[in-house]
């Protein structure tokens, strides 16, 4: 039982990319308040433009603008989980909103990762003023691209074919990680 917000302000930074691939291989609802391409590609994903409602075993992924309705919702969750890239605007854009949200349990997770250089930049400027918190990351990669496009999850395609299982390994390792993490129980990630 468990509800996950994946959050930034920041377009582009592949929230819908991993909330649909998460809540597909959790068996979850998908919330949004974007017209996300997930509406067409998944059974239990739903719109709510305003007065998005409050439900268990839930991903929620918010548009990259700012919406009060969004924020009482990442009030109320479990885990947010905060895709950030190496990148000046998005690194800004996390810091705001992990200060908003400070008394939340947060996941940032580094994304569209190309070499370590980026991981340690997210992470040194993260940790700069919040220092401790925790981190997760994924490489440049098209698992969750290609996943979404064909409408699969990403376990689904990795398995779907012996070449996906070959060119995905690293980025499915580290997708593995991150859905681990949600399937023992979201309430273990408070020790994150
Ligand atoms: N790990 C990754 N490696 C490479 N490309 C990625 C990765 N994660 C996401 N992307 C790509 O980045 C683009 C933006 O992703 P996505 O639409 O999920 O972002 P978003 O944060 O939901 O954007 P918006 O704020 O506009 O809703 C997509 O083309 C997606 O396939
Ligand atoms: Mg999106």
């Amino acid at each position: 039982m468990a509800k996950i917000a994946i959050a930034s302000t920041k377009g582009g930074v592949g929230k819908t990319s991993i909330a649909f691939s998460l809540a597909k291989d959790l068996d979850y609802r998908y919330i949004t308040n974007d017209m996300s391409i997930v509406l067409n590609k998944y059974k239990k994903a739903k719109y709510f433009p305003r007065n998005i409602p409050l439900y268990d075993d839930t991903v929620y992924d918010f548009g990259g603008f700012v919406d009060a309705h969004a924020d009482e919702i990442l009030n109320q969750v479990d885990l947010i989980l905060l895709p950030t890239i190496n990148d000046l605007n998005s690194i800004m854009k996390s810091q705001i909103l992990i200060k908003q949200f400070k008394h939340k349990t947060i996941l940032v997770f580094a994304n569209m990762i190309e070499n370590e250089r980026d991981y340690e930049v997210i992470k040194e400027e993260i940790h700069r003023y919040f220092p401790g918190l925790a981190f997760t990351h994924m490489r440049r990669t098209k698992l969750l691209k290609n996943a979404l496009e064909t409408g699969m999850s990403a376990t689904e395609l990795f398995y779907s074919n012996p070449q996906a299982q070959y060119v995905y390994r690293n980025a499915f390792e580290e997708y593995n990680r991150l859905l681990d993490l949600f399937k023992r129980d979201v309430g273990a990630s408070q020790n994150l």
